[in-house]
Protein backbone atom coordinates (compact mmCIF):
# COMPACT_ATOMS: atom_id res chain seq x y z
CA UNK A 1 0.00 0.00 0.00
CA UNK A 2 1.27 3.50 -0.90
CA UNK A 3 2.82 5.43 2.07
CA UNK A 4 1.21 8.65 2.18
CA UNK A 5 3.53 11.40 4.11
CA UNK A 6 2.70 14.62 2.21
CA UNK A 7 -0.61 15.92 1.43
CA UNK A 8 -2.26 18.97 -0.64
CA UNK A 9 -5.59 20.33 0.15
CA UNK A 10 -6.78 22.70 -3.32
CA UNK A 11 -8.78 25.57 -2.49
CA UNK A 12 -8.68 26.78 1.06
CA UNK A 13 -12.40 27.72 1.97
CA UNK A 14 -14.62 25.94 4.53
CA UNK A 15 -14.06 22.65 3.60
CA UNK A 16 -10.47 22.90 2.56
CA UNK A 17 -9.55 24.50 5.93
CA UNK A 18 -11.43 21.89 8.05
CA UNK A 19 -9.64 18.81 6.07
CA UNK A 20 -6.55 20.45 6.20
CA UNK A 21 -7.33 20.91 10.22
CA UNK A 22 -8.70 17.17 10.03
CA UNK A 23 -5.02 15.77 8.81
CA UNK A 24 -3.00 17.29 11.55
CA UNK A 25 -4.20 14.76 13.79
CA UNK A 26 -1.69 12.28 12.38
CA UNK A 27 1.97 14.24 13.32
CA UNK A 28 3.62 12.54 10.31
CA UNK A 29 1.88 14.18 7.96
CA UNK A 30 3.05 17.23 6.05
CA UNK A 31 0.25 19.40 5.12
CA UNK A 32 -0.25 22.16 2.22
CA UNK A 33 -2.97 24.23 1.29
CA UNK A 34 -3.04 26.14 -1.60
CA UNK A 35 -5.66 28.35 -2.92
CA UNK A 36 -5.95 30.97 -5.70
CA UNK A 37 -7.36 33.65 -3.07
CA UNK A 38 -4.36 34.72 -0.62
CA UNK A 39 -5.51 34.62 2.98
CA UNK A 40 -4.40 33.51 6.87
CA UNK A 41 -5.86 30.18 6.66
CA UNK A 42 -4.30 29.66 10.20
CA UNK A 43 -6.12 32.09 11.89
CA UNK A 44 -9.42 30.57 9.43
CA UNK A 45 -9.03 27.04 10.94
CA UNK A 46 -8.55 28.76 14.10
CA UNK A 47 -12.41 30.57 14.02
CA UNK A 48 -13.67 27.35 12.45
CA UNK A 49 -12.45 24.97 15.25
CA UNK A 50 -12.45 27.54 18.22
CA UNK A 51 -15.22 25.41 20.15
CA UNK A 52 -12.34 22.59 20.54
CA UNK A 53 -9.90 24.55 22.67
CA UNK A 54 -12.99 26.49 24.30
CA UNK A 55 -14.34 23.15 25.32
CA UNK A 56 -11.13 22.17 26.41
CA UNK A 57 -10.50 19.35 23.60
CA UNK A 58 -7.72 20.33 22.61
CA UNK A 59 -5.10 22.59 24.26
CA UNK A 60 -4.46 25.93 23.05
CA UNK A 61 -0.96 24.73 22.98
CA UNK A 62 -1.74 22.02 20.55
CA UNK A 63 -3.90 23.93 18.42
CA UNK A 64 -0.78 25.87 17.94
CA UNK A 65 1.35 22.44 17.23
CA UNK A 66 -1.02 21.26 14.41
CA UNK A 67 -1.26 24.74 12.67
CA UNK A 68 2.10 25.22 12.61
CA UNK A 69 2.31 21.81 10.46
CA UNK A 70 0.36 23.30 7.66
CA UNK A 71 1.55 25.28 4.82
CA UNK A 72 0.16 27.26 3.11
CA UNK A 73 0.59 28.69 -0.95
CA UNK A 74 -1.04 30.84 -3.68
CA UNK A 75 -0.93 28.90 -7.03
CA UNK A 76 -0.60 24.82 -8.26
CA UNK A 77 3.50 24.71 -8.32
CA UNK A 78 6.48 24.01 -6.20
CA UNK A 79 7.48 21.27 -4.47
CA UNK A 80 4.61 20.49 -2.07
CA UNK A 81 2.70 19.89 -5.58
CA UNK A 82 5.51 17.55 -7.28
CA UNK A 83 6.22 15.71 -4.25
CA UNK A 84 2.63 15.25 -2.91
CA UNK A 85 1.52 11.76 -2.09
CA UNK A 86 -1.79 12.66 -2.25
CA UNK A 87 -4.16 15.28 -3.29
CA UNK A 88 -7.45 16.47 -1.63
CA UNK A 89 -9.83 18.81 -3.91
CA UNK A 90 -12.31 20.92 -2.22
CA UNK A 91 -12.56 23.69 -5.04
CA UNK A 92 -15.82 25.38 -5.75
CA UNK A 93 -18.81 22.63 -6.87
CA UNK A 94 -17.73 23.54 -10.34
CA UNK A 95 -17.33 20.94 -12.87
CA UNK A 96 -15.28 22.73 -15.59
CA UNK A 97 -13.15 23.69 -12.40
CA UNK A 98 -12.55 20.56 -11.23
CA UNK A 99 -11.70 18.81 -14.51
CA UNK A 100 -9.31 21.99 -14.84
CA UNK A 101 -7.84 21.94 -11.39
CA UNK A 102 -6.69 18.31 -11.59
CA UNK A 103 -5.80 18.29 -15.47
CA UNK A 104 -3.14 20.65 -13.74
CA UNK A 105 -2.71 18.29 -11.25
CA UNK A 106 -1.34 16.04 -13.64
CA UNK A 107 0.91 17.64 -15.10
CA UNK A 108 3.02 18.24 -12.12
CA UNK A 109 2.04 15.59 -9.61
CA UNK A 110 4.17 12.16 -9.63
CA UNK A 111 2.06 9.50 -12.09
CA UNK A 112 1.11 7.52 -8.71
CA UNK A 113 -0.05 10.48 -6.16
CA UNK A 114 -3.51 9.91 -5.16
CA UNK A 115 -6.25 12.55 -6.37
CA UNK A 116 -9.42 12.93 -4.02
CA UNK A 117 -12.12 15.08 -4.74
CA UNK A 118 -14.36 15.82 -1.79
CA UNK A 119 -17.72 17.36 -4.49
CA UNK A 120 -21.01 16.91 -2.30
CA UNK A 121 -22.49 15.88 -5.40
CA UNK A 122 -20.69 14.99 -8.86
CA UNK A 123 -19.65 12.47 -10.16
CA UNK A 124 -15.91 11.59 -9.56
CA UNK A 125 -16.07 9.25 -13.02
CA UNK A 126 -17.11 12.46 -15.09
CA UNK A 127 -14.57 14.48 -12.98
CA UNK A 128 -11.86 12.19 -13.60
CA UNK A 129 -12.72 11.09 -17.61
CA UNK A 130 -10.15 13.24 -19.30
CA UNK A 131 -6.88 11.84 -16.71
CA UNK A 132 -4.59 9.72 -18.07
CA UNK A 133 -4.15 8.06 -14.81
CA UNK A 134 -7.71 6.84 -13.38
CA UNK A 135 -6.88 4.38 -11.40
CA UNK A 136 -5.72 6.68 -8.29
CA UNK A 137 -8.52 8.97 -8.42
CA UNK A 138 -11.32 8.63 -5.63
CA UNK A 139 -13.88 10.47 -4.43
CA UNK A 140 -13.58 11.68 -0.28
CA UNK A 141 -16.45 13.13 0.39
CA UNK A 142 -16.15 15.27 4.03
CA UNK A 143 -19.21 16.02 5.91
CA UNK A 144 -19.33 19.70 7.05
CA UNK A 145 -18.15 20.43 9.82
CA UNK A 146 -15.38 18.43 8.97
CA UNK A 147 -13.24 18.73 11.74
CA UNK A 148 -16.31 17.46 13.81
CA UNK A 149 -18.54 14.88 11.61
CA UNK A 150 -16.44 11.60 11.49
CA UNK A 151 -17.88 10.20 8.00
CA UNK A 152 -15.92 10.23 5.05
CA UNK A 153 -17.69 8.77 2.31
CA UNK A 154 -14.62 7.00 -0.14
CA UNK A 155 -16.23 6.96 -3.57
CA UNK A 156 -15.35 4.84 -5.95
CA UNK A 157 -15.50 6.15 -9.83
CA UNK A 158 -16.02 3.18 -12.71
CA UNK A 159 -12.21 3.11 -12.70
CA UNK A 160 -10.90 3.10 -9.45
CA UNK A 161 -8.91 0.49 -8.07
CA UNK A 162 -9.48 -1.31 -5.08
CA UNK A 163 -5.54 -0.01 -4.19
CA UNK A 164 -6.27 3.33 -3.76
CA UNK A 165 -9.85 3.02 -1.59
CA UNK A 166 -7.94 1.01 0.83
CA UNK A 167 -5.45 3.29 1.20
CA UNK A 168 -7.46 6.46 1.20
CA UNK A 169 -9.30 4.54 4.20
CA UNK A 170 -6.69 3.55 6.08
CA UNK A 171 -5.16 7.55 5.53
CA UNK A 172 -8.82 8.59 6.82
CA UNK A 173 -8.56 6.46 10.16
CA UNK A 174 -5.56 7.66 11.14
CA UNK A 175 -6.72 10.86 11.43
CA UNK A 176 -10.01 9.64 13.45
CA UNK A 177 -12.79 10.02 10.37
CA UNK A 178 -14.88 7.36 10.58
CA UNK A 179 -14.81 6.44 6.15
CA UNK A 180 -17.44 4.37 4.40
CA UNK A 181 -17.01 2.54 0.82
CA UNK A 182 -19.17 3.53 -1.91
CA UNK A 183 -18.79 1.20 -4.18
CA UNK A 184 -20.60 2.99 -6.83
CA UNK A 185 -20.57 6.10 -8.83
CA UNK A 186 -24.23 7.00 -7.94
CA UNK A 187 -25.99 10.53 -7.13
CA UNK A 188 -25.92 11.30 -3.52
CA UNK A 189 -23.39 8.37 -2.77
CA UNK A 190 -24.99 6.78 0.45
CA UNK A 191 -25.84 9.27 3.14
CA UNK A 192 -27.33 12.08 1.22
CA UNK A 193 -29.26 9.46 -0.87
CA UNK A 194 -31.08 8.56 2.61
CA UNK A 195 -30.87 12.51 4.08
CA UNK A 196 -32.92 13.51 0.78
CA UNK A 197 -35.49 10.90 1.07
CA UNK A 198 -36.19 12.08 4.13
CA UNK A 199 -36.25 15.30 3.29
CA UNK A 200 -38.89 14.79 0.27
CA UNK A 201 -40.89 13.10 2.78
CA UNK A 202 -40.98 15.71 5.51
CA UNK A 203 -41.53 18.58 2.67
CA UNK A 204 -44.72 16.60 1.27
CA UNK A 205 -46.21 16.04 4.83
CA UNK A 206 -46.30 20.39 4.95
CA UNK A 207 -47.30 20.46 1.78
CA UNK A 208 -50.04 18.29 2.19
CA UNK A 209 -51.78 20.02 5.21
CA UNK A 210 -50.57 17.04 7.47
CA UNK A 211 -48.84 18.82 9.89
CA UNK A 212 -46.58 21.97 9.96
CA UNK A 213 -42.89 22.46 9.58
CA UNK A 214 -42.18 22.68 13.25
CA UNK A 215 -44.26 19.76 13.88
CA UNK A 216 -42.21 17.70 11.19
CA UNK A 217 -39.03 18.74 12.51
CA UNK A 218 -40.20 17.74 16.12
CA UNK A 219 -41.48 14.43 15.11
CA UNK A 220 -38.01 13.82 13.88
CA UNK A 221 -36.27 15.35 16.95
CA UNK A 222 -38.44 13.23 19.74
CA UNK A 223 -39.35 9.62 17.86
CA UNK A 224 -36.38 8.48 15.63
CA UNK A 225 -34.29 11.11 15.97
CA UNK A 226 -33.17 10.10 19.13
CA UNK A 227 -32.29 6.59 18.37
CA UNK A 228 -30.58 6.93 15.25
CA UNK A 229 -26.96 8.00 16.57
CA UNK A 230 -27.34 4.38 17.84
CA UNK A 231 -29.58 1.99 15.88
CA UNK A 232 -29.09 2.69 11.97
CA UNK A 233 -31.88 1.67 9.89
CA UNK A 234 -31.42 -1.48 8.82
CA UNK A 235 -30.11 -2.65 12.53
CA UNK A 236 -33.36 -1.40 13.21
CA UNK A 237 -35.26 -3.81 10.92
CA UNK A 238 -33.54 -6.56 11.95
CA UNK A 239 -34.47 -5.50 15.80
CA UNK A 240 -38.26 -5.00 15.29
CA UNK A 241 -38.19 -8.45 12.21
CA UNK A 242 -37.80 -7.97 8.75
CA UNK A 243 -40.92 -9.73 8.59
CA UNK A 244 -42.88 -6.65 10.16
CA UNK A 245 -40.73 -4.65 8.23
CA UNK A 246 -42.18 -5.73 4.89
CA UNK A 247 -45.78 -6.08 5.77
CA UNK A 248 -45.40 -1.92 6.96
CA UNK A 249 -43.74 -2.16 3.51
CA UNK A 250 -46.58 -3.99 1.80
CA UNK A 251 -48.80 -1.48 3.02
CA UNK A 252 -47.50 2.40 3.19
CA UNK A 253 -45.10 2.74 0.58
CA UNK A 254 -47.41 3.06 -2.38
CA UNK A 255 -48.07 6.37 0.23
CA UNK A 256 -45.37 8.06 0.44
CA UNK A 257 -43.83 11.18 -1.51
CA UNK A 258 -42.15 9.45 -4.71
CA UNK A 259 -41.98 12.15 -7.06
CA UNK A 260 -38.47 12.52 -9.19
CA UNK A 261 -39.18 16.36 -9.28
CA UNK A 262 -38.40 19.09 -6.70
CA UNK A 263 -41.55 19.77 -4.03
CA UNK A 264 -43.46 22.88 -5.88
CA UNK A 265 -43.46 24.28 -2.23
CA UNK A 266 -39.80 24.20 -2.23
CA UNK A 267 -40.01 25.83 -5.76
CA UNK A 268 -42.51 28.49 -4.63
CA UNK A 269 -40.16 29.31 -1.83
CA UNK A 270 -37.08 30.09 -3.55
CA UNK A 271 -39.47 32.23 -6.18
CA UNK A 272 -40.38 33.92 -3.20
CA UNK A 273 -37.18 34.80 -2.07
CA UNK A 274 -38.15 32.72 1.25
CA UNK A 275 -34.65 31.65 1.51
CA UNK A 276 -34.64 30.36 5.28
CA UNK A 277 -31.65 31.50 7.39
CA UNK A 278 -30.51 33.69 4.48
CA UNK A 279 -33.37 35.42 4.47
CA UNK A 280 -35.10 34.99 7.44
CA UNK A 281 -37.93 33.09 6.22
CA UNK A 282 -38.11 29.59 4.55
CA UNK A 283 -40.52 26.60 6.01
CA UNK A 284 -40.52 28.87 9.18
CA UNK A 285 -39.80 32.16 10.60
CA UNK A 286 -36.63 32.53 11.68
CA UNK A 287 -35.28 36.18 13.71
CA UNK A 288 -31.59 36.48 14.09
CA UNK A 289 -31.40 35.30 17.45
CA UNK A 290 -33.09 31.88 16.84
CA UNK A 291 -30.70 31.44 13.91
CA UNK A 292 -27.57 31.92 15.51
CA UNK A 293 -29.06 30.04 18.53
CA UNK A 294 -29.33 26.85 15.92
CA UNK A 295 -26.56 27.32 14.91
CA UNK A 296 -24.74 27.27 18.15
CA UNK A 297 -26.70 24.32 20.08
CA UNK A 298 -25.83 22.26 16.79
CA UNK A 299 -22.24 22.34 17.41
CA UNK A 300 -22.71 22.41 20.76
CA UNK A 301 -24.70 19.03 20.40
CA UNK A 302 -22.42 17.56 17.92
CA UNK A 303 -19.00 18.33 20.90
CA UNK A 304 -21.07 16.86 23.58
CA UNK A 305 -21.72 13.86 21.58
CA UNK A 306 -18.47 13.21 19.82
CA UNK A 307 -16.27 14.25 23.10
CA UNK A 308 -18.55 14.10 25.99
CA UNK A 309 -17.90 17.68 26.87
N1 LIG B 1 -19.93 23.48 2.30
C1 LIG B 1 -20.34 22.25 2.57
O1 LIG B 1 -21.21 22.02 3.42
C2 LIG B 1 -19.73 21.10 1.83
C3 LIG B 1 -19.85 19.80 2.36
C4 LIG B 1 -19.25 18.73 1.70
C5 LIG B 1 -18.56 18.98 0.51
N2 LIG B 1 -18.48 20.25 0.00
C6 LIG B 1 -17.74 20.46 -1.26
O2 LIG B 1 -16.43 20.92 -0.95
C7 LIG B 1 -15.97 21.78 -2.02
C8 LIG B 1 -15.56 23.13 -1.43
O3 LIG B 1 -16.69 23.68 -0.77
P1 LIG B 1 -16.54 24.90 0.27
O4 LIG B 1 -17.84 24.98 0.97
O5 LIG B 1 -15.28 24.79 1.05
O6 LIG B 1 -16.40 26.12 -0.76
P2 LIG B 1 -15.74 27.55 -0.50
O7 LIG B 1 -16.39 28.46 -1.48
O8 LIG B 1 -15.77 27.90 0.95
O9 LIG B 1 -14.20 27.32 -0.89
C9 LIG B 1 -13.73 27.05 -2.18
C10 LIG B 1 -12.31 27.58 -2.25
O10 LIG B 1 -11.73 27.16 -3.49
C11 LIG B 1 -10.87 28.19 -3.91
N3 LIG B 1 -10.58 28.02 -5.32
C12 LIG B 1 -11.37 28.27 -6.38
N4 LIG B 1 -10.73 27.96 -7.53
C13 LIG B 1 -9.51 27.49 -7.18
C14 LIG B 1 -8.39 27.01 -7.91
N5 LIG B 1 -8.40 26.96 -9.24
N6 LIG B 1 -7.28 26.61 -7.22
C15 LIG B 1 -7.26 26.68 -5.87
N7 LIG B 1 -8.31 27.13 -5.13
C16 LIG B 1 -9.41 27.53 -5.77
C17 LIG B 1 -11.62 29.47 -3.58
O11 LIG B 1 -10.77 30.60 -3.56
C18 LIG B 1 -12.21 29.11 -2.21
O12 LIG B 1 -11.35 29.51 -1.16
C19 LIG B 1 -17.09 21.85 -3.03
O13 LIG B 1 -16.91 20.88 -4.01
C20 LIG B 1 -18.32 21.52 -2.17
O14 LIG B 1 -19.40 21.02 -2.91
C21 LIG B 1 -19.03 21.31 0.65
Amino acid sequence: MKSIKNILVVGGGMMGKNIAFVLTENPELRITVTDIANQDIWSGIRANCLQLTEKGIISEQEMNSRLGRIEFTTGISGASVREADLVIEAVFEDMELKKRTFANLEECCATDTIFCTNTSVMSPSEISAELKHRSRFVGTHFWNPAHLIPLVEVVKSDATSDETAETVMELLKSVGKKPILCKKDVPGFVANRMQHALWREAISIVENGIADAETVDEAVKYSFGLRLPQLGPLENADMVGTDLTYNIHSYILKHLESSADPSPLLKELCDKGELGFKTGRGFRTWTQEEIQKSRDELNAYLIRALYNK
